[in-house]
C-alpha cells in the first residue's frame, strides 16, 4: 500500500482513544435513538438486506410494485424489478396532497445577497414547466441532457425536469473548463445543454455561457442550448440553436404527468477520475437510487419536517445530487442552498446565513472546516448559531482537530457529527454513525449502515481481524450502486470487480479498529482528493503533455493542510526549451484551462528526466516523499536530477 496510506495508518493508531457518544437530548428522540437500536436494525438487516430495502421502497410511491427485489448476476445488479416509479414524482407530486403542499421546499440565496423560496406546489409548477419546454426541443425518453450551470434553484429544477420526462441527466460542475464540458458532452452524446448566462463566485461572474458556446463547436450531438437568465452579463446568442429558459417556460404548459419509468431506467450520468485518463461516466438507475438515497437522508441526518437542512456542495458533485436535491425533495424537506464562494462578502458569510434561515442541519467538507478553523473562532462567534442541531462531513478523512474544532465552535458541543463515507460510484451514503446511536470517534466515518455489507479484507477478499488494514471492498450489491460505465461495462467490470473477486473493490485502504469502526486511510490507486474532489493524476498527466513544450510529466499528491492534498507535477521540458518562472504559471493555466481551476497544480518542478524503474515504470513513491519534503528553496526554476535517483533505485532492485 501507498506510503502516505500507512503514514495515515501510524497516526490513526494514536489517535484512535477518544469517542463521543451521542448527546443523550438528541438521542432521546432520535429516529435510531440508541446503539442497540442500530444493532437490531442492522442485524435484520444483514439476515434479509432485501427485506429490509423492500421496506424502505414502499415508503416511497411506486406506479406499479416490483415483482423481484433484487436480480444479481456478478457484478450486474437490478432492483426492484418490473416496478416502475418517477423520481420526480417522489419528490414533488407526493407532497402536494397534504401539509407539505405549501411548504418551503428551496430556500436560495445568491452571493449579492438574493433570496428566493420555492414551496413543493411551486417548484412542481417549475419543473412542470421545464420538462415541457425540454419536451418542445425534443428531449424524449433516454436522451441525455448536460446541466452545466451555477449553484441556482433552476439547476435542480432542470435536473428534477429530466427525470420526470425520462431523460437522463448529466451534471457538469461549472467550474470545469470548455475542454471538459465537451469531453462529457461527447461521451454523453447529450442532445441538450441547460447553461445560464454567468454564475456569481467571489463577486465576480464566471462566464459559463461562453464556456458552452466553446464546447458545443466541437460536440455534434447538442441539437439546442437552453440559457437561463441569471447574472445579466452580455453573451452571444446562436440563432437556431440558443433558447432563452424565460421564453421556453413563458409557452409551456404546467400540466406534465411524470413518466411511469422502469426501476433500471437511467437517471443520470456523472463523471468522475479515475486511475486512467479518461473521466468515468457513472451510470445511475432510478428505483434502487431513490430508495437508498431517502432512507440515508431520512435516517443518517435523523431528519425532521421542521428542520432546515444545508448540504454546501454544488450540483456539480455527487453530493449535490444526492443531499442537496433528491434526499431533502423526497423527504419532503426545507433544504437551503447558497451560491456563492464561502468567504464573500467576509469570512462570516457562512455564519450569518445560518443565523439568518435558522439551519438546523449542516453538511460540508473536512476541507472547508479547515479553511474556518484557520480563520478563528470571532466570525462564527458572531452569529447566533444555536438552530444547529446536527452537523455532517464528506469527501476525505476529516483530521481530529478539525472535527473537535466543529463540535465546539459551530456545534456549541451540544449537535452530534456524522462522518459520512461513500463514493460517486455508491450513490448514497454506506458508511456513517447514526447520530442518535453511534458513539463517534473523530477521523472515523465509524460503521457501515444496516443493509450495506461493507468490510475491510485482504487482496484475496478475507475479512481483515478487527484492529488491521487492507482494502475497502462492498460484499453484496446494494440500491444505490452504479450500474455501469456509460459506454464501457469492460472498464467497469475490470475497475470495480476483477481486483478483489466477487466482489466491489472502492479504491480506498482502511482499517478496522478494536470496536469495528473503519477508519479511510485514502485511495490507493492514482487517485488524489484535493479538496474532497477526485482528480486523477494521468488526467492531469495528459493535459500537461498537451504543451508544446512538455515532453513528460508525472503527477503526485502532497500533503496539504487546507485541501488534503494538492497537486505537484513534475515537467521535463523537450530539447532547447528553457525552465523559467514564467512557464511555470503558463502550465498551470494550462491545465486550469485543459480540466477546470480545481485541477492547477499548486507546485511545478521542472527535471532532467524521472525516476523510473527498469520496466520504465515512474517511481511515483519517491516523487510523493520528495514533493512532500516541502517547496525547492532557492532558485524556483530549479532542475532535480533524478537521474542518479533512478540509478540508486535500479541498483536496490
Ligand atoms: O477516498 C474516499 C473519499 O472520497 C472518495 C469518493 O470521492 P467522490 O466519488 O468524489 O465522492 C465524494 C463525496 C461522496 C472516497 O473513495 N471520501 C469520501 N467520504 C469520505 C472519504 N474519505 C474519508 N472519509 C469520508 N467521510
Amino acid at each position: 500500500m501507498e506510503n502516505a496510506v500507512k503514514e495515515r495508518s501510524i497516526d490513526v493508531l494514536l489517535r484512535e482513544g477518544a469517542s463521543f457518544p451521542p448527546p443523550p437530548a438528541f438521542a432521546k428522540t432520535a429516529r435510531v435513538p440508541s446503539k442497540a437500536a442500530r444493532a437490531k436494525l442492522t442485524a435484520a438487516a444483514a439476515k434479509s438486506p432485501e427485506k429490509f430495502w423492500d421496506a424502505a421502497a414502499r415508503e416511497l410511491f411506486w406506479f406499479k410494485p416490483w415483482r423481484k427485489t433484487l436480480q444479481w448476476k456478478v457484478p450486474h445488479a437490478k432492483w426492484f424489478v418490473g416496478g416502475t416509479t418517477n423520481l420526480s414524482y417522489n419528490c414533488l407530486d407526493r407532497h402536494l396532497d397534504g401539509p407539505r403542499r405549501n411548504k418551503a421546499a428551496l430556500i436560495w440565496e445568491g452571493e449579492p445577497g438574493e433570496v428566493r423560496t420555492y414551496t413543493y406546489l411551486q417548484l412542481h409548477r417549475e419543473v412542470s414547466l421545464f420538462a415541457n419546454g425540454l419536451k418542445s426541443l425534443g428531449v424524449a425518453k433516454g436522451d441525455r441532457v448536460a446541466i452545466y450551470m451555477p449553484l441556482v434553484p433552476e439547476a435542480v429544477i432542470a435536473m428534477l425536469a429530466c427525470a420526470r420526462v425520462g431523460a437522463v441527466h448529466g451534471v457538469v460542475f461549472g467550474g470545469f473548463s470548455a475542454e471538459a464540458l465537451r469531453d462529457r458532452i461527447n461521451d454523453s452524446q447529450a442532445k441538450i445543454v441547460v447553461t445560464s448566462d454567468g454564475g456569481w463566485r467571489k463577486g465576480a461572474i464566471l462566464r459559463l455561457k461562453d464556456a458552452v458556446d466553446e464546447a458545443v463547436k466541437g460536440s455534434p450531438s447538442v441539437k439546442a442550448v437552453v440559457v437561463l437568465k441569471h447574472a445579466g452579463n452580455e453573451i452571444t446568442i446562436n440563432e437556431g440553436m440558443d433558447h432563452w429558459w424565460h421564453r421556453l417556460t413563458a409557452k409551456s404548459s404546467p400540466v406534465c404527468p411524470a413518466e411511469k419509468l422502469d426501476s433500471e431506467h437511467p437517471l443520470f450520468i456523472l463523471y468522475t477520475s479515475g486511475s486512467t485518463g479518461k473521466p468515468k461516466g457513472i451510470l445511475h438507475t432510478t428505483g434502487g437510487y431513490m430508495t437508498q438515497v431517502a432512507w440515508t437522508t431520512k435516517n443518517v441526518f435523523d431528519l425532521r419536517e421542521e428542520d432546515v437542512y444545508w448540504c454546501t456542495a454544488d450540483v456539480g458533485w455527487v453530493t449535490g445530487h444526492s443531499y442537496l436535491s433528491y434526499g431533502p425533495l423526497l423527504n419532503g424537506a426545507t433544504a437551503f442552498m447558497y451560491e456563492g464562494a464561502p468567504l464573500t462578502p467576509g469570512p462570516d458569510r457562512f455564519w450569518s446565513m445560518i443565523a439568518r434561515h435558522k439551519i438546523s442541519i449542516f453538511y460540508t467538507a473536512p476541507t472547508a472546516i479547515r479553511t474556518f478553523m484557520r480563520l478563528g473562532d470571532s466570525h462564527p462567534g458572531k452569529h447566533d448559531l444555536t438552530s444547529l442541531r446536527l452537523l455532517g462531513t464528506v469527501g476525505e478523512p476529516i483530521n481530529p482537530e478539525a472535527w473537535k474544532w466543529y463540535r465546539r465552535t459551530i456545534g456549541g458541543e451540544r449537535c452530534p457529527i456524522v462522518d459520512t463515507w461513500w463514493q460517486t460510484e455508491t450513490g448514497a451514503i454506506m458508511i456513517s454513525p447514526l447520530p442518535g446511536a453511534t458513539a463517534a470517534k473523530p477521523g472515523s466515518a465509524t460503521l457501515p449502515l444496516p443493509g450495506v455489507d461493507a468490510d475491510v479484507v485482504d487482496m484475496q477478499g478475507k475479512s481483515v481481524p478487527l484492529g488491521s488494514g487492507g482494502y475497502l471492498v462492498v460484499k453484496r450489491p446494494w440500491p444505490s450502486m452504479l450500474r455501469t460505465i456509460w459506454g464501457d461495462d469492460e472498464r467497469y467490470k475490470a475497475q470495480y470487480w476483477s481486483q478483489i473477486p466477487g466482489m466491489y473493490f472502492t479504491g480506498d485502504g482502511a482499517r478496522k479498529d478494536k470496536d469495528g469502526y473503519i477508519w479511510i486511510l485514502g485511495r490507493i490507486d492514482d487517485v488524489l482528493n484535493v479538496s474532497g474532489h477526485r482528480l486523477s493524476t494521468m488526467e492531469i498527466e495528459s493535459a500537461l503533455v498537451g504543451h508544446a513544450y512538455v515532453a513528460e510529466s508525472a503527477v503526485v499528491g502532497r500533503p496539504d493542510e487546507i485541501h488534503g492534498q494538492a497537486v505537484c507535477a513534475f515537467v521535463t521540458l523537450k530539447g532547447g526549451r528553457t525552465p523559467s518562472p514564467e512557464l511555470k504559471d503558463e502550465l498551470r493555466e494550462f491545465v486550469a484551462k485543459a480540466i477546470g481551476a480545481i485541477a492547477r497544480p499548486a507546485e511545478i518542478r521542472f527535471t532532467d528526466s524521472l525516476p523510473k524503474t527498469r520496466s520504465g515504470k515512474i517511481m511515483r513513491r519517491l516523487l510523493r516523499e520528495i514533493a512532500a519534503g516541502g517547496a525547492v528553496k532557492g532558485d524556483v526554476t530549479t532542475l532535480e536530477d533524478f537521474g542518479i535517483l533512478a540509478k540508486l533505485q535500479q541498483d536496490e532492485e
